[in-house]
């Protein structure tokens, strides 16, 4: 087996971390989770799952990267027994089946920031609807999807401190800048003030009657920002030095993710709320078409819609990254293979896969459903129950290590990873499985009767 690589600096795999979990969850589908499920009620909701929930499972992958040191599909045969022995492949199939469609996403992205700065953006809804779908299917998506996948090549292929670990440590800062500035901005715009009640101030009555809804919806994109239950955070911590300290390294992780989160949250409502834009429309396009008619409309748009897509093309380039990592960390460990020849062959493989995404949309949401309402669940709900009852005492000793003497925190995580968050995944499994069986019902119906 190779010499395994290690993170130059403990920053560096923070950052790294970080740079996967912000990406299109938190630029591109947050907002509009906020705006489909009520605003400020969702945005609680989401911060006390993240804090939870988000938490116990990014240490739950934490405990088994940095225990076995291996990539997830070798971590789990080296650390496992049974059945449980195969977990990995479930986190190297999910990365695989979300990385082929997430460059679509992000090849729309970068496509909305280069046309932004040369002809700005359309202030109708009709005019922006009709600029979503050129850009959303045919050949222009097809090339876009290849060069973002390309970009990604190029990163994972140059290597963990030289690729990776470099590229989070120049663009989050980058990034983090951008959305500040944006956010100071747009502080000043007319409709500022309403967007700023309508996205802080919460109505628990609205959590209460809108449960079935929030809560599913709260903990898809907590697992999906955090990038759990793909073994990008395995992965990740399969290249720190043994001694480092999970817990301060998981709670930063959270808190940067969370952060930028509700940063976005600022800078996108009150730009559609100046538009008169409602922040409820469902659906990857509605995403589109509000926030580019949005930046049609308000002063000095053109130059706002382009840093703003620009900086989601920078995110999303950092989680693509962590994704293709999982693979080709999967063939580093078994084949023995060259970096730059595995990033190179799974690039072009997932081109190819992506190929249907880049030209329907309805594939795009039958993906996007089914990595976030299923795979991701399970794969994080395997881990818990893995991690809880199986490694147990072993993986809470790891994480007492990293408390500066505060063991109990390593028993308190246990018993919060054992029950309340199997529990709940349970609970969100089901609901997530409904949705998911409707979608696969309204696409028959949609091809059954024309
Ligand atoms: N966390 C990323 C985002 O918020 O866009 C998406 C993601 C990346 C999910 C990597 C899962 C993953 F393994």
């Amino acid at each position: 087996m190779a010499e395994r690589e290690t993170w130059a600096t403990r920053v560096g795999f923070v950052l790294a971390a970080v740079g996967s979990a912000v990406g299109l969850g938190n630029i591109w589908r947050f907002p509009f989770q906020v705006g489909e499920n009520g605003g400020a009620a969702f945005l609680v909701v989401y911060l006390v799952f993240v804090g939870v929930v988000g938490l116990s499972v990014l240490l739950a992958e934490l405990v088994v990267g940095r225990s076995a040191r291996q990539s997830p599909v070798e971590a789990f045969a080296e650390l496992a027994q049974g059945v449980w022995e195969h977990l990995g492949w479930l986190f190297v199939a999910t990365a695989f089946i979300l990385l082929s469609y997430y460059t679509v996403v992000a090849g729309w992205i970068a496509r909305y920031a280069v046309e932004g700065m040369r002809s700005g953006y359309p202030s109708s809804v009709e005019a922006a609807d009709a600029q979503f779908a050129a850009a959303a299917t045919g050949v222009d998506a097809v090339v876009f999807h290849g060069m973002f996948m390309a970009a990604t090549v190029v990163v994972v292929g140059l290597g963990l401190r030289c690729g990776v670990e470099l590229a989070a440590k120049v663009t989050l800062p980058v990034l983090v800048v951008l959305l500040v500035a944006l956010a100071v901005y747009v502080s000043d715009m007319s409709g500022a003030e309403t967007a700023y009640s309508y996205y802080l101030s919460p109505d628990f009555g609205e959590v209460a009657a809108n449960w079935k809804e929030i809560l599913p919806a709260a903990a898809g994109q907590a697992f999906f920002t955090l990038s759990l239950g793909m073994g990008v955070m395995i992965t990740y911590a399969s290249y720190i030095e043994k001694d480092e300290k999970i817990v301060r390294d998981g709670a930063a992780i959270v808190a940067l993710d969370s952060f930028i989160a509700v940063l976005v949250g600022l800078i996108v409502f009150p730009i559609l709320f100046t538009a008169g834009m409602p922040p409820a429309e469902p659906g990857h396009g509605a995403v589109f078409v509000s926030l580019a008619s949005a930046f049609g409309s308000v002063p000095m748009g053109g130059g706002l819609g382009t840093v703003f897509f620009a900086t989601v093309v920078l995110a999303a380039l950092l989680s693509t990254v962590g994704l293709m990592e999982v693979v080709v960390s999967h063939i580093l460990d078994y084949e023995g293979v060259e970096r730059t020849v595995a990033a190179g062959g799974v690039g072009l493989t997932l081109f190819v896969v992506g190929i249907p995404a880049a030209s329907s949309l309805v594939v795009v949401d039958f993906y996007d459903l089914f990595v976030n309402r299923v795979l991701l669940v399970v794969g994080a709900l395997l881990l818990s129950v893995y991690v809880g009852w199986r490694l147990s005492n072993e993986a809470a000793g790891v994480v007492s290590r990293g408390t500066g003497g505060f063991d109990g925190f390593g028993r308190l995580w246990l018993w919060t990873l054992r029950v309340p968050v199997i529990l709940v995944l349970v609970v969100v499994l089901g609901f997530g499985v409904a949705d998911y069986v409707g979608l696969v019902q309204d696409i028959a119906e949609t091809f059954v009767s024309p």
